[in-house]
């Protein structure tokens, strides 16, 4: 039995994400980016989320994966030939990638997240069912820039094995169109620097009606509120504040124009914050922005792609074009 390989790549420092967080915080229009709401408690409170009857994305991906998943298969698999090297972004529990295991028969898993400590147990548990796979696991927040060693992404002996970038999910969702351009082109440079040919298997979020979208962020069990307002007590934590949580009310939009769900966090009354070397006031009504969420047209996300360099682009949906998987070679 193999046994999983672990990096560590330019990992974020307590005091570096204070002093981000604190820099959102300090900014005129107060914004503090989605990636401090996934501590320990987050995490799980965003696997609740994927459970709440409002919330469609997770059950209608696997849907989508559960009827087409031979077809996606072996569109990905005609991008990158047989055995590829498998790159799976925001890996956390690695379920999703690890369906796929049986269909695309990868010489090798590599797990990329912002922790690689998320990934340890993930990793030793599939080593175990897989005991012949290569298993790599690397902390990287490639929300500012992705990029991995090359002997990592790619199988050096194997001259043929290409590689494919899976990114489930929607968490493409989190990037504005300029930025998610940014982040498919280094993904594209992933799955193209070695001698074998590449794709991408991507999920995407769609356009619909803006109650649907409304509610899939605003549930009525209150979980995406409460993962929302943990945001604060996590700055309570990584700065010292003094957030009172009581104070601060969710608030989940769609904004058409950008075509995306902001979330915010609006203060119910005049109040001031204080924080290990700061403070502010924030006036009644007054909001943090924590989250985009873009939803896409299937035709202008398979013209980013296009954009961005990919070519031969297939798209998987559900029958009420709520979620789009898309496959592209890279
Ligand atoms: C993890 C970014 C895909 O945008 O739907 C869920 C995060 N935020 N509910 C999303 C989230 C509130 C989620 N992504």
């Amino acid at each position: 039995m193999k046994t999983p390989l672990f990096f560590q790549l330019q990992s974020l420092s307590g005091p570096a994400l204070a002093t981000e967080a604190e820099a959102g915080l300090r900014a005129a229009a107060a914004a503090v980016s989605p990636k401090f709401f996934y501590d320990a408690l987050g995490s799980r409170l965003f696997d609740a989320i994927t459970e709440l009857d409002e919330y469609y994305p997770t059950r209608t991906e696997a849907g989508i994966f559960a009827a087409e998943g031979a077809a996606i298969a072996d569109a990905a698999l005609s991008c990158s030939g047989p055995a590829p090297v498998l790159v799976d972004l925001g890996a956390g529990s690695c379920a999703k990638a690890a369906r796929l295991f049986a269909s695309l028969a990868p010489r090798r898993y590599v797990a990329v997240d912002i922790s690689v400590d998320y990934l340890r147990e993930a990793l030793a548990g599939l080593q175990r069912e897989h005991p012949a796979m290569e298993l790599v696991g690397v902390g990287q927040d490639f929300s500012a820039r992705l990029a991995l060693p090359a002997e990592l992404a790619h199988a050096g002996d194997a001259a043929d094995a290409g590689t494919l970038v899976f990114y489930p999910g929607s968490s493409i969702g989190n990037f504005a169109p300029a930025e998610a351009l940014r982040l498919l082109r280094e993904a594209r440079a992933l799955a193209t620097q070695g001698k074998g040919s590449g794709g991408l298997v991507i999920g995407a979020d769609l356009v619909k009606d803006a109650r649907v979208l409304e509610a899939a962020y605003d549930d009525a069990l209150g979980v995406t509120a409460a993962f929302n307002l943990n945001l604060l007590r996590r700055l309570n934590g990584l700065l010292g504040a003094d957030f009172d949580l009581r104070q601060w009310r969710h608030v989940a939009r769609f904004d058409t124009q950008h075509s995306r769900i902001e979330m915010h966090l609006e203060a119910r009354q005049p109040l001031t914050v204080r924080w290990r070397g700061g403070e502010r006031r924030f006036a009644a009504g007054e909001r943090i922005h924590t989250e985009n969420s873009y939803k896409w047209q299937p035709a202008d996300f398979e013209a980013l792609l296009r954009e961005a360099g990919y070519g031969a682009v297939r798209r998987f949906a559900d029958a009420q074009a709520w979620f789009g998987v898309f496959v592209a070679r890279a």
